[in-house]
């Protein structure tokens, strides 16, 4: 957890989701998964759990900076209860105001955690319509 002490005063409510990450772990159940590496060699791994279109159950792991805990941890609060449309959406710019600012360094880690939901959701998405497998894959954010 690099500088999180320094920085704590200045991003108090990344530090605390970063600390107390929400919806860490893999689901035991769940019909849609995602896992891309971005271009700082960092992997996110979503799960959604859909059922009557929305979100039921999300939850991801990182292997990433303390930036990017926190990306995954808001990101999952921001598409909980929304239908699968509605967290597809889900921007980069909206985990970053919900965690009221990241450093500038760490801006991307919002995108990749946003760009990894969306890739969960088009895994159930074509599941449910092809029956397609999981997406393991390296994308440039
Ligand atoms: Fe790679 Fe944060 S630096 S996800």
């Amino acid at each position: 957890m690099e500088d999180l002490v320094n920085l704590e005063q200045f991003y108090l409510k990344a530090t605390r989701h970063a600390n107390d990450p929400h919806n860490l772990g893999p689901l035991a159940v769940f019909n849609g998964h995602a896992k891309i590496t971005g271009p700082c060699g960092d992997t996110m791994e979503f799960w959604v759990h859909v059922q009557d279109g929305r979100i039921a159950r999300v939850s991801f792991v990182t292997d990433g900076c303390w930036p990017s805990l926190a990306s995954g941890s808001m990101t999952t609060c921001l598409a909980d209860g929304k239908t699968v449309e509605e967290a597809r959406e889900l921007l980069q710019e909206d985990v970053l105001e919900a965690l009221d600012g990241l450093p500038d360094s760490h801006k991307h880690c919002a995108m990749l955690s946003t760009n990894t939901l969306r890739a969960a959701c088009d895994d159930y998405l074509e599941k449910k319509h092809d029956g397609g497998g999981k997406r393991d894959r390296k994308e440039n954010v």
